[in-house]
């Protein structure tokens, strides 16, 4: 939520920040701004809507080395000029980008700040004023910066501009995410490593609670105390072409299309020299320790925990409890002897489930996260991390990550099954190779999904999805992608649900998906949709090979059943996607959302 950069160097700093906040745009998009050092002052140029908006207001003229920028997605305060980023204290000596929610900011400001005018609504801007007034007060910026972190609670990444320093960024992070790039002459700032890749691949990553001083020649880290720390950079193994769109219209698209490969990509993951799955020993020792596996995931993450319930109680025999992340820090259970936590989350950043990690430690329980990004939090704090191998995911709504997460949930219940001496009676290698196939046939047959989505969606309001057992969870992640990018209300319900009330919804035409995908339950589904149509529904039926009847709106090919939500979901990813086309909705920015959210 929310995207910082920074450049500190010898060339015009505007475009470097602009290219790095379109890099970041997925992190939030409602308003955005930059500050340049221009001689004799601080620029700011801000405006409400996205980067391309700020872009039309940035005057070429003015021209500064070191800069500063952030995109939003608000918080506290509507998304305007006024209340975007950056902040200015009341001289404008200070000025400052934030990403983060500030618990305590009606406190700093009563305590520390009642006579000082606030020009937004925004938390941010506390953190500016008391900078500015403590050093008013005599401190220099850098034990100003230091004392206010210091009162600071709630999560932040921080740059902040003295106009009377004029080499310098002040940096500084708490649970946000932040890095340093590393240049000839120059140093960056970034939120993702992602933003900076125009100019770097060298990062440091930075710690909760240090400050850091970043100059064109040099970095340097502290601890609040003022005591210097030494680290060695990383090089991020990101290629430029993951990040671009290429010939594609949408993101969303390229990395549905992705997906086959991705699958390939694990499977040489975890795979050894003699092709045979593997994950870390001590991983496994985890697994096998474990009396019962917490999974702790939000959003299509959460969705892909339900699968992996599935696969971790039916291959490998370990009990499963799955949780929505925001409400497990919360409301937690009882636990059992010996717990192990499993964080599921693309972009391991998510703070709701950072808040159940930060809990579960303080127990003393053993954690794992399933993460697409290496080095985020949530792989950085757990005890242990598998990798998701999905290349960078940029369309807020998430398609190649989520089949690359029940595609490594499955490798971790195979190989723990191995290790119990559990015999599958299936080759997951192989049987994954199959839905790689499977997959790559939906993506050649995207004219059906776009016929689908013109027939039943091109007019509703409202949308049903339905399924049984493993058919049930692809339902409830097909409703999650419709209604985030197309705006159809849409919802999932077991097959055998909807008549216990939410029937009485269904009118003349209401359209009403069901996956058809699971043997035992083949004819109990088919009963539903009955149930549906005689009262009006408009029923769109996708099944698999061998479970088909006349009328089926999509027939899937053959996989191991298992594995069928890897290749269901797939047409329901391409439907939502046309349906959102049809509505000419903003495909990879949907309204309201961001790609990380990194406030609880
Ligand atoms: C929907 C979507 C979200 C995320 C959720 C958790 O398409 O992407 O529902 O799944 O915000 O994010 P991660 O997986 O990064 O923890």
């Amino acid at each position: 939520m929310c995207g910082i950069v920074g450049y500190i160097g010898e060339n015009d700093s505007k475009e470097i920040l602009l290219k790095g906040l379109e890099k970041l745009e997925y992190r939030g998009y409602d308003s955005a701004g930059i500050a340049v050092r221009n001689g004799s002052g601080i620029t700011v140029f801000k405006e409400k809507g996205r980067i391309a908006d700020l872009r039309a207001i940035v005057e070429e003229d003015v021209f500064g080395t070191t800069g500063i920028g952030h995109t939003r997605w608000a918080t506290h305060g509507k998304p305007n000029r006024v209340n975007a980023h950056p902040h200015q204290n009341g001289n404008e000596r200070f000025t400052l980008v934030h990403n983060g929610v500030i618990e305590n900011y009606h406190h700093i400001q009563r305590d520390y700040l009642a006579d000082v005018p606030m020009e937004s609504d925004t938390d941010t801007e506390i953190i500016v004023q008391l900078i500015g007034k403590f050093v008013e007060e005599g401190m220099t910026t850098e034990e100003a910066f230091s004392k206010t972190l210091g009162l600071l609670k709630g999560s932040y990444a921080i740059a902040l501009l003295d106009a009377e320093e004029e080499e310098t960024i002040f940096v500084a992070k708490n649970k946000s995410p932040l890095l340093v790039g590393l240049g000839e002459g120059f140093n960056v700032v970034a939120s993702d490593a992602m933003a900076m890749l125009q100019v770097t691949d060298k990062f440091l990553e930075l710690m909760d609670k240090e400050i850091v001083i970043v100059r064109k020649e040099g970095v340097e880290i502290l601890t609040l105390e003022g005591e210097s720390i030494n680290r060695q950079p990383f090089t991020a193994e990101i290629d430029m072409s993951d990040i671009e769109k290429g010939t594609y219209p949408h993101y969303m698209l390229k990395e549905i299309d992705e997906q086959p490969a991705v699958m390939r990509k694990i499977i040489q993951a975890y795979q050894d020299e003699n092709d045979k799955l593997v994950i870390q020993p001590e991983i496994l020792d985890a697994l096998q320790e474990a009396d019962r596996i917490h999974i702790i995931a939000a959003g299509t993450s959460y969705h892909a925990g339900l699968i992996g319930k599935e696969y971790l109680e039916k291959m490998a025999g370990i009990p499963v409890e799955v949780h929505v992340s925001s409400e497990f820090g919360y409301n937690m259970p009882l636990l059992s002897e010996k717990p192990l936590f499993i964080f599921i989350s693309q972009s391991g950043e998510t703070a709701d489930s950072r808040q159940v990690l930060v809990k579960i430690k303080e127990l003393g329980h053993t954690s794992l996260t399933i993460t697409n990004v290496a080095g985020s939090t949530l792989s950085r704090e757990a005890d242990h991390t598998l990798l998701l191998y999905a290349g960078p995911e940029i369309a807020v709504a998430s398609t190649k990550a989520y089949t690359a997460q029940l595609a490594v949930l499955s490798i971790l219940a195979a190989v723990t099954a191995e290790a119990r001496g559990i015999d599958l009676g299936f080759n997951l290698v192989q049987e994954l190779g199959i839905v790689a196939n499977a997959i790559q046939a939906q993506i050649d047959a995207k004219e059906e999904m776009e016929q689908i989505a013109s027939e039943f969606l091109s007019t509703t309001r409202n949308c049903f999805f339905i399924g049984r057992v493993m058919d049930y969870f692809v339902g409830l992640e097909g409703a999650l992608k419709l209604k985030e990018i197309s705006y159809i209300q849409a919802e999932g319900f077991a097959g055998g649900e909807l008549k216990h009330g939410t029937i009485a919804l269904i009118e003349e035409g209401t359209p009403v998906i069901a996956l058809a995908t699971q043997e035992a339950v083949n004819l109990n589904i088919r009963g539903n949709v009955k149930e549906v149509a005689a009262r009006g529904a408009n029923p769109c039926i996708i099944s698999m090979e061998g479970l088909q009847e006349a009328g089926d709106s999509l027939v899937l090919p053959k996989v191991h059943e298992l594995l069928s939500p890897l290749v269901a979901v797939v047409p329901l990813q391409l439907i939502s996607y046309f349906a959102a086309l049809h509505r000419d909705c903003d495909v990879d920015k949907p309204r309201n959302l961001a790609k990380s959210v990194t406030v609880e």
